[in-house]
């Protein structure tokens, strides 16, 4: 009998990255891929195709087939802009120092906690869309510009809201411990405890977070007080995240690596010992070379050690006021080519396998592959190294979410 499905593209090839296909990319070259019920249910070479029914049949004209990009670490929904203090840091002034100034992070709270829900939802939306024109199929959304409960409510429902008016995955991350707000000046243990004793129980309560995250940082927290925040994270049973050694080595990827964080982020600064515990526990490493570049940042993450340690290198653009206001990932693969020594294909599974294995959701997305969601993007290119390689002009012919077209 033949077999009916809702979608067959066929004449495409399909840069997989499926490891268990050989080649950089898992490339499937004059392949054909069935979709039905949102999912892959058949990939292969077009000649193995077996009888099929589609209802909907797509000629990919010989173009290329990549999982949907996944932007694994942002923070794109917040109030106001940073303008003036690009110029001062223009200007020879630090991160840290205008941060220490009450600029910085500090600066996007009172914006945050200014604006309604409308104003916020509002601002966000073209940040996400700019990503999703590239073929970005699931964002993360941290919170931590409210660093008060109900601005930290605030931006998460917003994020979520976002999540249920687009074509894409929404997946939500608390940040609450990203900054000491001013109300809490001197105390920052009893922000901790604000944190560990309202917010997050709140948040968990109200299922508003998929994972808690924290920064770590002698401008942030230190070491204990975010051990103390990951403790917190373990009984409300949501797997965490750190910002980790972004402008010094503090300790904090060893620290989340013991505690099988799902990811550390940005660890421009982390040494042999941290590689070797995130070997260790599976932590993926988020690369983050927008941050890098917008903050004159010179020490690279060790991508060969990295590399050769097995650790899985996710990119990401960051986007946030501050240290990376750019809504771009298609510009953080090339990037991560230009400024750490990623290879192209490296690149191309820092957006697709490995960005869904630091949202624990490898067993979904990041790959194409039968029984996985049909997240797609198909690219007018020759090769897949031209993702990493061009920037502005190469778009994509269209994207599917869950086997439907966006957009179209
Ligand atoms: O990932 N490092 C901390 N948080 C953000 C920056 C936030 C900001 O400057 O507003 C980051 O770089
Ligand atoms: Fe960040």
């Amino acid at each position: 009998m033949t077999e009916r499905c809702d979608l067959l593209i066929t004449n495409v090839h399909a840069a997989t990255m499926d490891p268990s296909i050989p080649g950089a990319y898992g490339a499937v070259e004059d392949a054909a891929v069935a979709v039905t019920g949102g999912k892959i249910v058949w990939l292969g070479p077009r000649k193995e195709l077996p009888d099929c029914a589609p209802d909907e049949s797509l000629d990919g004209e010989g173009q290329w087939l990549t999982p949907g990009l996944i932007d694994c670490h942002t923070h794109l929904v917040y109030g106001g802009h940073r303008a003036s203090e690009f110029a001062r840091r223009l200007g020879g002034e630090s991160y840290e120092e205008v941060a220490r100034s009450g600029g910085g992070i500090l600066s996007t709270v009172r914006s945050t906690r200014a604006a309604s829900a409308e104003q916020l939802y509002a601002a966000a939306e073209p940040r996400l869309r700019a990503l999703m024109a590239e073929g970005v199929t699931t964002v993360e959304i941290k919170s931590g510009y409210g660093l008060d409960l109900d601005t930290e409510l605030k931006q998460l429902r917003t994020a979520r809201r976002l999540g249920r008016h687009h074509p894409v995955d929404i997946t939500t991350t608390c940040l609450a411990a990203h900054a000491l707000p001013p109300e809490y000046d001197g105390r920052p243990d009893e922000y901790i405890d604000l944190v560990c004793e309202e917010i997050l129980p709140a948040v968990a309560r109200e299922q508003l977070a998929d994972a808690v995250d924290m920064f770590c940082e002698s401008i942030a927290f230190s070491v204990e007080q975010c051990q103390r925040v990951i403790d917190c994270a373990k009984k409300l049973d949501l797997p965490v995240k750190v910002h980790a050694e972004q402008l010094a080595r503090t300790g904090a990827a060893a620290m989340a690596a013991r505690a099988s964080a799902l990811s550390v982020d940005h660890i421009e600064y982390i040494t042999d010992v941290d590689v070797a515990a995130m070997a260790e526990s599976g932590t993926v490493a988020v690369l983050l070379p927008g941050a890098f570049y917008t903050l004159r940042e010179t020490r690279v993450p060790p991508v060969q050690k990295l590399r050769a340690s097995g650790v899985s290198m996710a990119l990401s653009t960051d986007l946030n006021p501050g240290s990376c206001p750019i809504a771009s990932l298609r510009l953080m693969m090339n990037m991560g080519c230009n400024l750490f020594g990623l290879t192209p294909a490296e690149a191309l599974a820092g957006v697709t396998r490995s960005a869904a294995r630091a949202l624990g959701l490898c067993c979904s997305r990041g790959v194409l592959r039968p029984g996985l969601r049909a997240d797609m993007v198909l690219w007018p290119m020759d090769t897949p190294d031209q993702l990493a390689y061009e920037v502005g002009a190469l778009k994509p012919a269209q994207s599917f979410f869950a086997g439907k077209t966006v957009g179209g």
